[in-house]
């Protein structure tokens, strides 16, 4: 069996206070929660954040890391830098970062085997923008992501994949259950495929894309999915802990 993981992505929200703030509001809401709980927030509210965590079971995330170990690459931080302050997940290869700022296959694929080299979990994010999906080209994309983020991964189990359709993602459209279950099934064939005797039945996978505190049953409920990736619907205490308790 795969432990569900809920993660919040808070994006670009949030000073180092109000995610202090929020998490303590957060902690007593899923001091009971069934699944594993992750909170990946900006890189400067970390140490804020790791405090307001203490005595709490959400484990603390980031948004990105680099590839190298150190040097000079201005204005990035690298693996070493997120491990000391014990964070223990990463979100890599986020469709904004792939839209905004120049992400590739070839990136994502180096950041998440740093991430891996520090022990922290890499949340992998991969999905079809609406055209792509409209013109029949879903599986194609997402083969393409499946062959070049994960080269040189030897052990499935110790990373997560997001899958988030771009046409869902803030837009308030979600994928149905349906369409989620069965494209999260394909990535899970075609990576058992590709990554043969490497533990992937054990890899978890999320959807992301609008989940929120009413549709979060109903996509848990889904045999193929595992979890989901939460952007606007992190920021409020009680809607996050909604989703995280879909199961009460
Ligand atoms: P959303 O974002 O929940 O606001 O659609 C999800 C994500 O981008 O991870």
């Amino acid at each position: 069996m795969r432990r569900p993981i809920i993660a919040g992505n808070w994006k670009m929200n949030n000073t180092a206070s109000e995610g202090y703030d929020l998490v303590t509001a957060l902690k007593p809401l899923v001091k009971d929660a069934k699944c594993d709980v992750v909170v990946c927030v900006p890189a400067i509210d970390i140490p804020s954040v790791k405090k307001a965590l203490h005595g709490s079971k959400i484990r603390l995330g980031a948004q990105n890391v680099h590839f190298a170990e150190k040097g000079a690459y201005t204005g990035e931080i690298s693996a070493n830098m997120l491990k000391e302050y014990g964070v223990k997940y990463v979100i890599i290869g986020h469709s904004e970062r792939r839209q905004y700022f120049g992400e590739t296959d070839e990136t994502v694929n180096k950041r998440t085997l740093a991430a891996l080299a520090a022990g922290i979990t890499p949340i992998v994010c991969i999905g079809e923008t609406l055209e792509e999906r409209e013109s029949g080209k879903t599986e194609d994309v997402l083969g393409r992501q499946i062959e070049k983020d994960f080269v040189g991964i030897d052990d499935f189990s110790k990373i997560v994949i997001a899958y988030e359709p771009i046409w869902a993602i803030g837009t308030g459209r979600t994928a149905t259950a349906e369409q989620a279950n069965e494209t999260i099934g394909f990535i899970r064939k075609r990576m058992k495929k590709v990554y043969a005797g490497k533990n992937v039945g054990r890899m978890r996978i999320q959807y992301g894309g609008s989940m929120n505190a009413k549709n979060a049953k109903e996509l848990m409920a889904m045999p193929e999915i595992d979890g989901g990736l939460i952007g606007g619907a992190s920021l409020k205490a009680p809607d996050f802990a909604a989703i995280v308790n879909f199961d009460k």
